[in-house]
């Protein structure tokens, strides 16, 4: 059990389960666990690493976060199963192996939840509350137990729900406003006065009082930070605020809120805050949705300048309008590192101090691309160098892979693109095709070759730093078609063309590893060369 003294507030990361939940936010096993591996870096005390009832895959993506993550001094690693033995007995399959497990169990109990979805009196969810809470506590010490809905359920009878989920042995009671409705203040009133009335669980009882708080009218933190105050020790959050709808509590925000104030809230986490931003970064390219320039402590401009009064006052001193330094959320300010004429080695130790280690073969592939990009381009800076390696670690399994490209653009004519892209089996493939623009143009050359029908939901472009040779950094998010899972990729290259291509190539290795690619391809192979549309 993590430790809780009164004034810690524990950090339950849902990023995998909640966050995964997101339209479009589908990982895979391998970047769950890589990303569970990194949330154990950034100091989360407990992973929800997934929903193990939900399929074969997801209790197996569990199961080995589980072995792989949970050592003795990692975190809690939990899963979350409804209210049905079935799903509390795969949840403990996926849980078990880690050195401390947990299982988190969940009804809804507002009236709309009673009525229309499990169709059942009061008396019959205490039932169904009664033996879920029992059968998990029989298989594992530690049961958390969430009323879905809270936030729009009658009090008492969560007072009741609470009173007996405690009974039954759960020693986390998580409140969930689940449809992100509830007010700040209202909120507060409500944990305050479930943790004061509900017998059992009151101040010095030892259980663990948790807010779960989505963010459909934009409360989510505000929500989360007035449950603390009201005394809950357990916040559930997701990076970069991923999740249904307009998604979770945002993990950052809540963090450095209790960070910067301590003399106001006077609470602490464990969190390494300068992981946040590698953590924000991976969580991004792997599920494929950006983070908005404007977004709280994450985005690319939350330590940004622009107008002259505020440069001004920055210079005279940076607290005039800088709350927080970038380096304690692990922002790198970013400055000319190393240039052409710098070596493996120096890379290697300058990687070091962002965080990154790298050694043999690896380092060796991000040497040839900071070698590439110092030959293009005259400064190369901290922000080039994170992008070149987020683009060489974050990348998917390669079954199809961009070995050369040509692009032809402008007024004149058609664009054109013409690739070669190597198969699985070695095979290496030449297709040309015009388009409307030269993205369009590559984006058909590459569907020609790989034939893996989907639809492009999102593209997007941005500089990774200012001036006219800055690093182009492209995210996009591609569905297969007729299925609506989503599947991200990411690029970073001088030429925001190729950039493109590698971003939808590792966008389309993800989705085949993930669907089994031979499922996918229609009949025929693609032409070795030929002109689509021609
Ligand atoms: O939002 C919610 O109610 C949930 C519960 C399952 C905890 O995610
Ligand atoms: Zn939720």
């Amino acid at each position: 059990m993590p430790k809780h003294p009164e004034n810690h507030v524990l950090i339950f990361d849902t990023t995998l389960r909640d966050g995964e939940q997101s339209p479009g936010a589908t990982l895979t096993s391998a970047e769950k666990l890589e990303i569970a591996r990194q949330l154990a870096k950034l100091g989360v005390d407990i992973i929800e690493a997934g929903f193990p009832a939900a399929s074969p895959d997801d209790l197996a993506a569990v199961q080995r976060i589980a072995r792989e993550v949970g050592t003795p001094d990692g975190p809690v690693i939990t899963g979350l199963a409804r209210a049905v033995e079935s799903d509390i007995r795969t949840c403990w399959e996926g849980v078990k192996d880690a050195a401390k497990p947990r299982i988190h169990t969940f009804l809804g109990v507002s009236d709309y939840h009673m009525n229309y979805i499990t169709k059942t009196t009061k008396a019959e969810a205490l039932e169904i509350v009664r033996k879920a809470v029992t059968l998990a506590k029989s298989l594992c010490d530690d049961v958390e137990f969430s009323p879905m809905d809270a936030g729009r359920a009658d009090p008492a009878f969560l007072v009741e729900v609470c009173a007996l989920a405690v009974q039954c042995g759960a020693t986390t009671l998580n409140i969930p406003d689940t449809v992100g409705y509830v007010a700040p203040q209202e909120w507060y009133e409500l944990i305050h006065g479930l943790i004061h009335e509900t017998p059992g669980a009151g101040p010095g009882s030892g259980i663990i009082w948790s807010v779960h708080c989505h963010n459909d009218l934009g409360m989510a933190t505000a929500n989360t930070l007035a449950g603390v105050q009201a005394g809950a020790r357990q916040v559930e959050v997701t990076v970069n605020g991923i999740g249904e709808r307009a998604g979770n509590t945002s993990l950052e925000e809540v963090v450095m809120a209790l960070h910067t104030r301590p003399q106001y809230y006077h609470l602490s986490t464990s969190i390494n805050t300068r992981e946040i931003v590698k953590t924000s970064r991976m969580v991004s390219n792997y599920t494929g949705m950006p983070v908005q320039p404007n977004k709280a402590i994450v985005g690319a401009n939350a330590f940004a300048h622009e107008s002259g009064i505020h440069q001004d006052g920055m210079l005279k001193n940076a607290q005039t309008f800088e709350i927080m330094t970038p380096e304690t959320v692990g922002l790198h300010e970013s400055r000319l590192v190393l240039g052409k004429h710098s070596g493996r080695h120096a890379l290697k130790i300058r990687l070091q101090e962002l965080g990154y280690t790298f050694e043999g073969d690896e380092l060796n592939r991000v040497f040839a691309r900071f070698k590439a990009l110092a030959d293009a381009k005259k400064h190369v800076t901290d922000a080039d160098l994170e992008a070149l390696v987020v683009d060489e670690t974050h990348k998917p399994q390669e079954i199809y892979a961009l070995v050369d490209c040509q692009i032809t653009c402008g007024t004149m004519g058609m664009p054109t693109a013409t690739l070669k892209i190597r198969g699985e089996n070695g095979e290496e493939k030449v297709y040309a095709a015009v388009g409307t623009g030269p993205v369009d143009a590559a984006y058909r050359a590459v569907d020609a070759i790989v034939r893996a029908p989907n639809t492009l939901i999102e593209y997007s472009v941005h500089a990774v730093t200012e001036g006219i040779d800055a690093l182009g950094e492209v995210t996009v998010r591609i569905s297969p078609a007729g299925d609506t899972r989503t599947f991200g990729g990411y690029g970073a290259e001088p030429d925001i063309v190729v950039a493109s291509i590698k971003a939808y190539m590792a966008a389309l290795n993800r989705m085949l590893v993930s669907l089994g690619h031979g499922d996918l391809k229609p009949e025929g192979e693609a032409a070795a060369v030929g002109i689509r549309g021609e």
